[in-house]
């Protein structure tokens, strides 16, 4: 049975998917769901599913990223994850954390990667025209929003979208994308998941 470990910022949207797509007849299950945030709504989410939730406050280490980092991988560690997921985890990592947990730890995007890395995705599609946007899973390197594909699902962008109306068009699919790769990934297979 493979051990998860899923990493979140705030309402965990993405994780309850996850999580729920590991009930029944999965090789895997969530060992542990984190957060950068003691307050994030997604802790009560996940210890309402009974999985073991921890946090780890970023704002007292002040930019201290090793240090913040090294309280994370106590945390993970003790639950001696096969697999991390990020999952609207909005902290930037260093090539430290990121190295450690190489070749095993996801990030669901809100877009078409490599289009618009960072934030503000949707309306970077909007200003641009675009006739349609979408969300990516990828393995996680020390490139923010890099590294290889796994997954992707598209949607069109409508007359009349805003950022608001497509964010909501394209987390319908993120949530559909991500427990479609991660079952491909924990079974070994790294051929990406097209939706
Ligand atoms: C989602 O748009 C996800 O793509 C991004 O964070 C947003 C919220 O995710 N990474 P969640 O509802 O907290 O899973």
């Amino acid at each position: 049975m493979k051990r998860v470990a899923i990493l979140i910022s705030g309402g965990g949207s993405n994780m309850i998917a996850l999580a729920r797509s590991m009930e029944g007849d999965h090789p895997a299950r969530p060992v542990l769901v984190l957060s950068n945030d003691p307050a994030a709504p997604g802790l009560d989410r996940a210890a309402a599913l009974g999985i073991p939730v921890a946090a780890v406050d970023h704002r007292p280490f002040k930019g201290d990223r090793a240090a913040f980092e090294a309280a994370l991988v106590k945390k993970l560690d003790a639950a001696a994850p096969d697999v991390i997921c990020l999952a609207g985890f909005m902290r930037i990592l260093t090539a430290g954390f990121t190295g450690r947990y190489a070749g095993r730890m996801l990030n669901i995007h809100p877009s078409l990667l490599p289009k618009y890395p960072g934030l503000q995705t949707h309306q970077r599609a909007l200003d641009a025209g675009d006739a349609e946007a979408g969300c990516t899973v990828h393995e996680v390197t020390s490139v923010l929003d890099d590294g290889p594909i796994l997954g992707q699902a598209r949607v069109p962008i409508l007359p009349g979208d805003d950022a608001e109306s497509l964010a909501a068009r394209v987390l319908v699919q993120e949530h559909a994308l991500y427990p479609a790769v991660l079952r491909r990934y924990v079974s070994g297979d790294r051929t990406p998941v097209l939706l």
